[in-house]
């Protein structure tokens, strides 16, 4: 069968059926582990299970066995959700959702061990018999609850879990795991009452999934989540710090919040606080956003998206940046130097540095509508219009609007990558859109660049283009 030309070949996804949300980034002798949740049996979102992959480098991706099954008759006999990966004493263990055939919606939070920890491969885990967690705390009337987050703060260990309540607010749960098999609630760290939390997410969400949370380089910290169940489903962050209680515990204060991703197929970020390179590094799902016959007859559903470095600008504002190791996928010499007509490949690596108002196109229809970017220096925003490429939800067509720099900057820089059919734009390193595409038979991909302002192609120093092919591919 010839190669399915939608499918990203460099980033992280089983080699068919179903994945979604990233879990449990973890470095481990050197080397990154990253998991995610898999139905191994079908294309559809049910019988999770952990997929497994590993890469020295962040760029080049191994896939490992299955990590984490359900077991029959234990507490993830129907799914083990998401969850995360910490080093306790020496044993990688997982801390994740696990999901009985009774679930309504609340999970319980389990445990599984490596087998063997000195087996770099992290290939065999050992669920613990017993959830460390049976139920949500009495009294919150929470109707969702999931997605443990183990982190360290004040030389204690805490988690974070996502919840939701019976009038519809959402909330991060936070317990008291210093010993891991005895946790001890410790009350809400945050609801979306909170003004700064309701303006930054609007009030969209029920429940708030996959909480995470790091500390930034100057020593803030953000907490990140994906707004369930809004219409569309996005993700947000909040910017603030760890404050502790009366009672023992802690809350979070946020000062500024905003979009984690302006994309349309973007969900259910996982982080990393990767101490070994003083970063944090967070990755993302994205979904396909074609038909479920289109699905059924690529047999493949959903996609991480690259490592971006997460941190704060110091005006509070989400600093995104792809991680820098993306450039060993870089072919040795770029096929585009300079903003000329030029085919684009499959998967590329494309940086565009606009010092007046141009507009990119990556991708042409036959009607003559184009996939492009528009990048204003003066406005500081890159506006992203793929209306050409009608998509299956209901969350429209218009062009995104990216902010990417201060009013009146003199330059601005964008960075696509193009994997197959995921799109992600990174404008400056100050916002990103993950956004799917599926190119039909008769579209050309060919980049061209125009000056808005002057019209014609011809743009001297006033824009400047550099692009690689992506090599080599991962996961034939
Ligand atoms: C987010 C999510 C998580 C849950 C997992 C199940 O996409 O709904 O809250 O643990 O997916 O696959």
């Amino acid at each position: 069968m010839p190669a399915d030309p939608h499918a990203p070949r460099h980033h992280v996804r089983p080699p068919a059926n179903w994945a979604n949300d990233p879990n449990g980034p973890f470095r481990w002798r050197g080397r990154y582990h990253l998991f995610y949740q898999h139905n191994p049996y079908a294309l559809t979102h049910t019988d999770m299970h952990w997929g497994h992959a590993s890469s020295p480098d962040l760029a080049r991706w191994t896939r490992h066995p299955i990590a984490l099954t359900p077991t029959p008759g234990g507490p993830d006999e129907a799914g083990c959700w998401s969850g995360c990966v910490i080093d306790d004493a020496g044993v990688p263990t997982a801390v994740y959702t696990g999901i009985d055939h009774h679930h309504t919606g609340l999970g319980t939070i389990c445990l599984a061990r490596a087998a063997d920890p000195d087996d770099e491969s992290l290939d065999r885990w050992k669920p613990l018999p017993e959830p460390v967690v049976a139920a949500p705390p009495d009294g919150l009337e929470t109707t969702m609850f999931r997605d443990p987050f183990v982190f360290s703060h004040t030389g204690r260990r805490w988690a974070l879990v996502g919840a939701g309540h019976a009038d519809g607010t959402p909330s991060v749960l936070l317990y008291d795991c210093e010993d891991l098999t005895s946790w001890r609630f410790a009350g809400i760290l945050l609801d979306g009452r909170h003004p700064v939390a309701a303006d930054a997410f609007g009030d969209k969400a029920v429940g708030w999934e996959c909480p995470q949370l790091f500390e930034t380089a100057r020593g803030d910290r953000v907490l990140a989540v994906a707004l369930w169940d809004g219409d569309p489903r996005t993700t947000g962050y909040l910017a603030g710090s760890l404050e502790p209680d009366d009672a023992g515990g802690l809350t979070f204060a946020p000062r500024t919040g905003g979009r984690l991703d302006h994309g349309r197929d973007f969900y259910a970020p996982a982080v990393l606080q990767d101490h070994a390179t003083g970063r944090a590094l967070l990755w993302g799902w994205s979904w396909e956003s074609r038909t479920p016959q289109e699905i059924e007859r690529a047999g493949w559903a959903g996609v991480l998206t690259s490592p971006r470095v997460v941190d704060l600008h110091p005006d509070g504002t989400l600093h995104t940046a792809p991680a820098q190791e993306l450039e060993l996928l870089r072919a040795a010499a770029p096929f585009v130097t300079a903003p000329v007509p030029t085919p684009l490949p499959d998967a590329y690596d494309l940086r565009i540095t606009a010092r007046t108002r141009i507009t990119a196109s990556l991708l042409r229809a036959a009607s003559g509508a184009g996939l492009t970017l528009c990048l204003d220096p003066a406005a500081g925003t890159v506006t992203l219009d793929r209306s050409g490429w009608p998509r299956e939800r209901s969350d429209g067509a218009a062009p995104l609007v990216l902010p990417a720099g201060p009013l009146g900057a003199s330059e601005l820089e964008v960075r696509v990558l193009v994997d197959g059919s995921l799109l992600e734009v990174f404008a400056g390193d100050r916002a990103v859109a993950t956004e799917r595409f599926y190119r039909r038979p008769d579209d050309v991909s060919e980049l061209t660049v125009t000056d808005d302002t002057v019209g014609g192609a011809d743009l001297g120093d006033r824009a400047e283009v550099t692009g690689w092919a992506l090599v080599p591919p991962t996961n034939d």
